[in-house]
């Protein structure tokens, strides 16, 4: 019985297989946040050399990376990437995700929206078949604190101030739960419009084009239904 742990290997291996296709001296690969990122940016550190460098979706990341030794690019001065690779907090049947456990989904959602393909790591205990259960992160500017959180009250939701956590852009995170999302991207549009929210952390009207969720018999692979 492979522990969670080995599992999250498993993803992270599998996606490095998609960088040995894509790598070459000016690729640029898109790096996520969270403990499946991490064991990815670990396995990316063969690749120094082989890539032209990376662009990470929070400073944790970015520190690791550098730790490697690997280059760490400004989104500002990359404008193409093959792939995104990042873990999730919830994913469905059709890609959808919630994102942002670790509090860096607008950066997470920044750089995925400029990679070409979003390959999502993640063990199989990821995959729901109705996105909610895990409190949905929304990233919000402090003033709009309350005005926000009465809004998601009114939406049926439950936020709550994520104690004393403050985002790589310099604000608040509210954490909703109490949701069941039926009609995510939707319910990302709705919530985005809100004044005061960054963004939400579902990964809805661009999901992921790829998953790769790891079990106890190996990956199983999910592509997005186009
Ligand atoms: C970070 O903000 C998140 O979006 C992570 O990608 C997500 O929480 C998955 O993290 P783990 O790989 O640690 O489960």
């Amino acid at each position: 019985m492979l522990s969670q742990q080995e599992l999250k290997q498993q993803a992270a291996d599998a996606a490095l297989e998609f960088v040995e296709q894509a790598a070459g001296p000016d690729v640029i690969i898109g790096v996520g946040t969270g403990s499946t990122a991490d064991l990815f940016i670990d396995g990316l550190a063969r690749f120094k050399g082989r890539i032209g460098g990376t662009v990470a979706s929070s400073e944790r990341s970015a520190a690791r990376l550098a730790g490697h030794g690997l280059k760490v690019l400004d989104l500002n001065d990359v404008s193409s990437m093959p792939i995104y690779v990042d873990g999730a907090d919830e994913i469905d049947a059709n890609l959808h995700m919630i994102k942002g456990g670790g509090g860096a989904l607008t950066r997470e959602k920044i750089v995925a929206s400029v990679a070409e393909r979003f390959i999502c790591i993640a063990d199989e205990s990821k995959l729901v078949q109705t996105l909610g259960k895990f409190p949905l992160p929304l990233e919000v500017i402090p003033m709009a604190r309350e005005s926000v959180a009465r809004a998601l009250v009114a939406l049926g939701g439950q936020p709550k101030l994520r104690d004393g956590f403050v985002t790589d852009n310099g604000n608040i995170i509210l954490d909703v739960s109490g949701l069941s999302i039926s009609d995510a991207p939707a319910f990302e549009a709705r919530v985005n419009n809100l004044p005061g929210v960054v963004t939400c952390g579902l990964f809805a009207l661009a999901g992921a084009d790829v998953a790769l969720l790891a079990t106890q018999s190996g990956i199983r692979r999910l592509d997005r239904r186009s």
